[in-house]
């Protein structure tokens, strides 16, 4: 798993031709599965509900007057049980800003963000909570990635860690009203949001003995729990 860590890393470099301009970010962007993109696909603001994609992986949408969407759905390592990985679903959106310095800084609106944890050898249902993780990113290129072909965007956090590579799938990108959802999300449907528990039984997918090998997990753990230790902060 290493090995395609390092293998992914080479070829961050190797998609060294690329810019870093603002510009070039507009679009949804998505993992190598594309099962996962921003949009109503994955958040249902209406029923206030996150709709689980096929397969784990993550989206990334801008547009060009500085509005941002983020979809992520990964496992993560169960400290108490490693046989039996967490999985989790988030969504926020908000604004963005590329800095002088080409780092790129994303400002959610608190209200609306959304996270579903899942815990299927511990409970059938998952915990879902408001999700507001502010995130920033030292730098970031789009390039033509020289194996797949296709237009692909790097994020780097600040020490430099390349994120999971994505890849663009639509532009103009996909995605929900790019303002506060507040009004959308009708009072009926808003369910047990803060905090309470979701009845579906979701995630129960990524227990299944193929997200064990997803070599894409491990790039995410760290990331997952840090967002993890904000949505902490928020509700101590
Ligand atoms: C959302 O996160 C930001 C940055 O961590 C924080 O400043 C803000 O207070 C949070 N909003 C809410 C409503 O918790």
């Amino acid at each position: 798993m290493l090995a395609v860590y390092f293998v992914a890393s080479l070829l961050a470099s190797a998609a060294s031709v690329s810019a870093r301009n603002a510009a070039d970010l507009v679009g949804t962007w998505t993992t190598k599965s594309r099962e996962v993109a921003t949009g109503p696909g994955f958040y249902d603001p209406v029923e206030d509900k996150l709709i689980e994609p096929k397969l784990p992986g993550i989206s990334f949408s801008f547009t060009e007057d500085g509005y941002f969407e983020e979809a992520f759905y990964r496992a993560i390592a169960n400290p108490k049980n490693p046989e039996c990985p967490q999985g989790i679903m988030q969504w926020q959106h908000g604004t963005y800003t590329v800095g002088a310095d080409g780092s790129l800084q994303l400002t959610p609106i608190a209200a609306d963000g959304r996270q579903l944890l899942s815990d299927p050898c511990e409970s059938s249902k998952g915990l879902y909570t408001r999700y507001n993780q502010t995130e920033e990113y030292t730098s970031f290129t789009v390039g033509v990635d020289p194996y797949y072909g296709s237009v692909r965007l790097d994020l780097y956090s600040f020490d430099g860690t390349p994120m999971i590579p994505m890849y663009l799938a639509y532009k103009p990108p996909e995605m929900l009203p790019t303002g506060s959802l507040n009004a959308i999300t009708s009072k009926k449907n808003k369910r047990q949001v803060d905090g309470g528990v979701d009845t579906a039984f979701v995630l129960r997918r990524l227990v299944s003995k193929d997200s064990l090998v997803d070599p894409d997990r491990w790039l995410w753990v760290g990331v997952v729990m840090s967002a993890m230790g904000g949505v902490a902060l928020f509700f101590s």
